[in-house]
């Protein structure tokens, strides 16, 4: 990046001064009650990953913890193991068959309980398919199903084969799937006829065959069925998951993997057009993403785990499929949205199955609170006593209004950064070691070592701002991208040679701990200096007014870049041009008169990709009038429309 001040790599204005120390009744209980584990860490840091790994069932014992050939890992190499045997078949045979894996909720309000010996029998049904289709070990498959049961099964069932999947998110077009089974070269496709959402019937097979259409190597369609609508049909290359998988006998030998063996493949968004194919391999990634699960979310037996995200997304595969099962733990898995039939569906939901940890997204948190605090208190939610963050950063605001109107103030909250590429959890608190502070993912895991640095890769001083950098490898990292070992080390390891380049900006207070900032392609500059996008937006949505709000630069004249936001307003408000001087003047006294909005946007709603993250980029592109970009990933294209309109108006 080019700046006269290079080593002043960002702005930080905001300040935080709320803490919140575990609870000692809370810490008397935690899997971590103290340093130990971060010192062992720091101590021996191989040492102390083998000892995470070694909680898993090996087939080969591993010999070798890390190889490390920047920019390439590899770990416990020598080892042999299984996955799906790790998640399902040692809780079974230690005679945990009964308990529940899933507490299964479909959005029309239909459920089912489903035990590990049930999860087990299901995914073996759906190996055995599989290889009488002709799926063989290092095979590719790709996923393109609703949250339902079938779906972790159609994962775990390629885990126990090897052939490595790909999950694409049910909310893709057929173009973006074509583009993946294109990419990963897929031999079959496991989809449903179709999956609800929002009260509606998404048409999941035809979307599929549009896919299928355009690629050359998909030899078979294994379809569920979900919603019973009619659905096209290609005899010879489809399938009925009820005649295929329900005939199969509930045994399939799984097979004994290389650690460094491909998992599946993620395909996640970049700074160009075409997807990454994200690669996470066996050993490295169980043992990676169940210590993260057991000590960030102090996992115990009896909890009951909600990560409220969709299986499409990487914290789907680490904390709703992966972590969770190799620790034996009872999840809830919900099909649907959040308001459906109404706006209290996940509160229900939480009372219904006594939930005790709730993970999701600020998006989410943001929008509940844009819903008022009557949905909630609908419902007995008691029963919860951790709560999660993901996905983005978190503004104090919504964090404080999670903690009292969600925790009860009662619930410590783990803001856990990591990325599609990371696999794991890498900067959280444990809770309850970890003093908090709203808005802060405060320190790396144990083994972990991260660094704020400058443009030119020195280390920020405490209270200075700058880039994101991974300092050593961690067993979940991605082993490349998928055929493209290029763009791999441009991405992440030319930035700072040596050194893993986050693509975030993050800020380090004169405690140490850590703040992010959002991506630093959404960085502004104004008048030379630069402005965290997420700064000004959390600074607005602490008005009591504002429910949400995206800030991009846009090209000006004087100043180089003008600050321009976008705000929703909560129901009831109304926008005006008062209104928006008093927002402006807010923006002010919360961070400084650098950060004045010059244009405030009032928008009924923000473009946001199905994922729930605000498209930022899209938005700096409508509020410099050039032409749009990728908008396949958007969740509702009409908001687009609607904010060009707005926007055309106002020049
Ligand atoms: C952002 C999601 C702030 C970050 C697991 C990262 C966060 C990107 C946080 C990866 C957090 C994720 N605080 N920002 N707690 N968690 N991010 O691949 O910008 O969908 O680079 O993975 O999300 O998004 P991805």
């Amino acid at each position: 990046m080019a700046d006269s001040n290079a080593d002043r790599a960002l702005e930080a204005l905001a300040t935080e001064e709320r803490r919140f120390p575990p609870a000692a009744t809370f810490t008397a209980q935690a899997n971590t009650r103290d340093r130990s584990l971060y010192e062992h860490a720091e101590r021996d840091f191989e040492g102390f990953w083998a000892e995470q790994a070694r909680t898993l069932d090996w087939r080969k014992p591993f010999g070798k913890v890390l190889e490390w050939e920047a920019p390439y890992a590899k770990w416990f190499a020598d080892g042999e193991l299984n996955v799906a045997e790790n998640c399902l078949d040692r809780h079974v045979r230690a005679g945990r068959g009964a308990r529940v894996a899933y507490h299964w909720e479909g959005e029309p309000g239909d459920a089912r309980t489903v035990t590990y010996a049930d999860l087990l029998a299901l995914t073996n049904r759906c190996a055995n398919a599989l290889g009488e289709l002709g799926v063989r070990t290092g095979d590719r498959v790709a996923i393109y199903m609703p949250m339902i049961p079938e779906l972790p099964a159609a994962m775990l069932a390629c885990a126990r084969i090897g052939a490595p999947f790909t999950v694409v998110f049910a909310g893709f077009s057929a173009e973006a799937l074509s583009g993946r089974i294109e990419d990963a070269e897929a031999k079959v496709l496991i989809t449903a006829d179709g999956g609800y959402r929002k009260g509606g019937v998404v048409p999941l097979k035809k979307n599929a065959d549009d896919a299928v259409a355009r690629t050359t190597t998909i030899e078979h369609v294994l379809v569920v069925r979900r919603t019973t609508q009619e659905v096209p049909w290609t005899a010879g290359r489809d399938v009925w998951w009820h005649e295929l998988v329900e005939r199969q006998s509930p045994e399939c030998a799984a097979v004994s993997l290389p650690a460094e063996h491909m998992l599946y493949l993620l395909y996640t968004s970049g700074t160009t057009a075409k997807p990454k194919g994200i690669v996470h391999t066996t050993g490295g990634y169980l043992t990676g993403v169940s210590a993260t699960h057991r000590y960030v979310f102090d996992i115990k037996d009896d909890d009951v785990f909600w990560c409220a995200a969709d299986i499409g997304w990487v914290t789907g595969h680490s904390y709703i499929v992966f972590g969770p099962l190799a620790n034996g733990t009872t999840s809830v898995m919900y099909e649907g949205t959040p308001d459906f039939p109404d706006k209290d569906r996940w509160w229900q939901v939480i009372e219904k199955y006594r939930v005790t940890v709730l993970y999701c997204a600020p998006t989410a948190i943001r929008t509940f609170m844009k819903w008022g605090d009557g949905y909630v208190r609908k419902h007995d939610l008691r029963s919860l006593r951790l709560l999660g963050s993901v996905g983005e950063p978190i503004n104090p605001e919504a964090w404080l209004w999670y903690q009292e109107t969600i925790g009860g103030g009662r619930c410590p909250i783990v803001d856990t950064w990591w990325m599609t590429e990371t696999g794991m959890i890498l900067i959280t608190p444990l809770p309850g070691v970890v003093t908090t502070k709203p808005g802060s993912a405060t320190f790396p895991f144990p083994g972990v070592k991260a660094d704020v640095v400058d443009d030119a890769g020195r280390s920020v001083p405490p209270g200075g701002a700058g880039y994101l950098v991974l300092e050593r490898p961690w067993p979940a990292m991605l082993r490349g991208i998928y055929k493209d070992d290029r763009r791999y080390r441009e991405t992440y390891w030319s930035r700072f040679p040596g050194r893993y380049f986050a693509g975030d900006g993050a800020k380090r207070d004169a405690e140490g701990y850590l703040w992010l900032m959002g991506r630093v392609d959404d960085v502004m500059k104004i008048s030379g200096h630069r402005i965290s996008t997420t700064e000004v937006e959390s600074a607005l949505v602490s008005h009591p007014k504002v429910a949400e709000a995206a800030v991009i630069g846009r090209e000006d004249p004087v100043t180089g870049q003008a600050i321009f936001a976008f705000v929703t307003l909560r129901s009831g408000n109304e926008s005006s041009d008062a209104l928006s001087v008093e927002l402006r003047e807010h923006v002010v006294k919360g961070i400084g008169a650098i950060a004045r909005p010059k244009t405030i946007m009032f928008s009924p709603d923000l473009p946001k990709t199905r994922s729930g993250k605000i498209m930022r980029r899209l938005l700096r592109d409508i509020a410099n009038g050039v032409p749009l970009g990728d908008t396949t990933t958007l969740a509702d294209a009409s908001v687009v429309e609607t904010i060009r309109t707005a926007t055309g108006a106002e020049d």
